[in-house]
């Protein structure tokens, strides 16, 4: 058995989000889009978009859902788009939301498939950064957490399915 040690409790979480969402206060306009990916970002999508919500922001949410065949802990590579893309993009500004920067093929793949779409401006957020493990050169906007190294669960982040509902963050020992 996996036990997991922790990185940083609901409070310092908190803490993060509310500077988080002061920041993305300040640089979004006061509409537009918040497009979460899915299923990592969940919790977290639900406390930004309430602290938004406390500094005057009224952002729409919507969801995509991304699949990477044939990971286990690694990235496969192939980054795929599971079900629609949300409708309504065209012309908005978004800020795509995702729980985990790691190789960044993801956040890409999101980010192309928002501007094909048709979006006029988009903004990345992350709750975690692994930036030493970047495959390709990509940064997010916003970032909550910077970890080195370790696999990172809790808070909605799973390891295979487990672990999402775990209200801290942690590693895997
Ligand atoms: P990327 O495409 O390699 O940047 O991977 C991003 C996605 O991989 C994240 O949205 C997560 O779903 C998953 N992922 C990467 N690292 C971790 C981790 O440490 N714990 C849980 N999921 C991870
Ligand atoms: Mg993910």
């Amino acid at each position: 058995m996996s036990s997991v040690r922790l990185l940083h409790d609901e409070k310092a979480i908190a803490r993060r989000v509310e500077e988080l969402a002061a920041a993305i206060a300040d640089t979004c306009p006061r509409d537009f889009i918040i497009i979460g990916v899915l299923k990592g970002c969940f919790i977290f999508v639900a406390d930004l978009v309430r602290e938004l919500d406390r500094g005057g922001r009224t952002p729409l949410v919507d969801f995509m859902r991304l699949s990477s065949y044939g990971r286990k802990r690694e990235s496969s590579g192939d980054v795929r788009l599971v079900g629609p893309l949300p409708e309504g993009i065209e012309g908005q500004t978004v800020l795509l939301v995702d729980d985990i920067l790691d190789t960044g093929l993801s956040l890409a793949t999101a980010r192309e498939l928002l501007a094909a779409a048709g979006a006029k401006e988009i903004h990345t957020c992350v709750l975690v950064d692994k930036p030493s493990r970047r495959a390709i050169d990509i940064a997010a906007d916003f970032t909550g957490f910077t970890v080195d190294n370790g696999f990172i669960v809790g808070y909605g982040i799973d390891f295979s399915e487990s672990h999402r509902h775990l209200p801290y963050l942690g590693v895997i020992e």
